[in-house]
């Protein structure tokens, strides 16, 4: 599927097509380096990564996976780079685009993403924004197609915050076919135009996108159970008022009995245990977390070397 020089700043301007095909790669790619085959479709190329927020995960993953791609990744932020003193994103953009054969971007504002990709003439991968971490859910969506095998018609139950991990996996499962609820409470819940743009995809694919108060009827029955902490980053104020409203909202084993019995527990991480999910859920039998955040490695591989590879994968 086309996605070379195409960003990649939501799932939701994915085609099912173009998502099954990451999936593909990433698989493909898996089982290439853990062959120890080489596979440098990115050879000669470099990246520059943009981080305004903190990350273990993200920056590791893509910089190691650029590497075993044949590339250079460069780190950026906003204490080493003119970003910080405020240079215009358009800017940054436009001058990056000279040196480099793509952006990877974790900032606050989405807008800024979208202006970036707007001036820039390579892709704009989004590493995260206040929105969206569409990178994280295309990993999730790997997972448990590797744990379950089957997509189509699981049931994923999200539980806690309406945030942007809830964002872009509303999308994600909309594209491959899953039944999604998402679990908060009211002043929580996902945005509301998320959710009419993942349940129109969804009535494309044949499942279903919803919003639930009630978590424990929300679990019932659900083959994933995923979860992401109750103040993100950025929201650090809120946090007393956050703990206050999603306290009740934690991935425990009273939850865990109310879904299936072989259903896989999902955290993005970094996690709070104690808070949106308890230590013994999280070093349990159903936790996948571990390889979940491997898995982040192998599906952002796919989408550089699609995205920014001269090469037919
Ligand atoms: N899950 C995730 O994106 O982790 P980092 O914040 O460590 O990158
Ligand atoms: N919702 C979290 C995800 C971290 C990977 C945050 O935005 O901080």
């Amino acid at each position: 599927m086309g996605l070379r020089n195409k960003d990649l700043i939501s799932i939701h301007d994915l085609s099912v097509g173009e998502v099954a095909t990451i999936l593909d790669v990433a698989k493909k790619l898996k089982r290439m380096q853990k062959a120890g085959q080489p596979h440098r479709f990115l050879a000669g190329k470099s990246l520059a990564m943009i981080f305004s927020k903190a990350s273990t995960r993200t920056r590791v993953s893509f910089e190691v996976g650029f590497h075993q791609l044949g590339g250079q990744a460069i780190y950026l932020n906003d204490a080493v780079s003119q970003i910080g003193r405020g240079e215009p994103v358009k800017d940054t953009a436009r001058v990056l685009s000279r040196f480099v054969d793509g952006i990877m971007i974790r900032t606050f504002s989405h807008e800024s993403v979208l202006e970036l990709a707007r001036y820039a003439t390579v892709p704009v991968i989004n590493g995260l924004t206040d929105l969206l971490h569409p990178c994280q859910a295309l990993a999730d969506i790997f997972t448990i197609q590797e744990k379950l095998e089957v997509l189509k018609g699981r049931k994923l139950v999200f539980i806690g915050d309406g945030n942007n991990m809830a964002h872009s996996l509303m999308y994600a499962c909309a594209k491959v076919g899953m039944n999604m609820v998402c679990a908060s409470p009211k002043g929580y819940q996902p945005r509301p135009d998320i959710l009419a743009r993942a349940q129109e995809d969804a009535s494309h694919t044949g499942c279903t996108v919803s919003v639930e108060e009630d978590m424990f009827k929300a679990a019932k029955g659900a083959d994933v159970l995923y979860t992401d902490v109750w103040t993100s980053m950025g929201e650090e104020a809120e946090r007393e008022q956050r703990f206050a409203a999603l306290h009740t909202y934690q991935v425990n084993e009273e939850l865990l009995n109310m879904a299936r019995p072989e259903c896989i527990v999902l955290h993005c991480l970094p996690a709070h245990r104690g808070e949106e999910i308890t230590d013994s859920v999280i070093e349990g039998p159903h936790s996948v977390v571990f390889d979940e955040a491997e898995n982040r490695l192998h599906v952002q591989k796919a989408v550089m070397a699609l995205l920014m590879s001269d090469q037919t994968l």
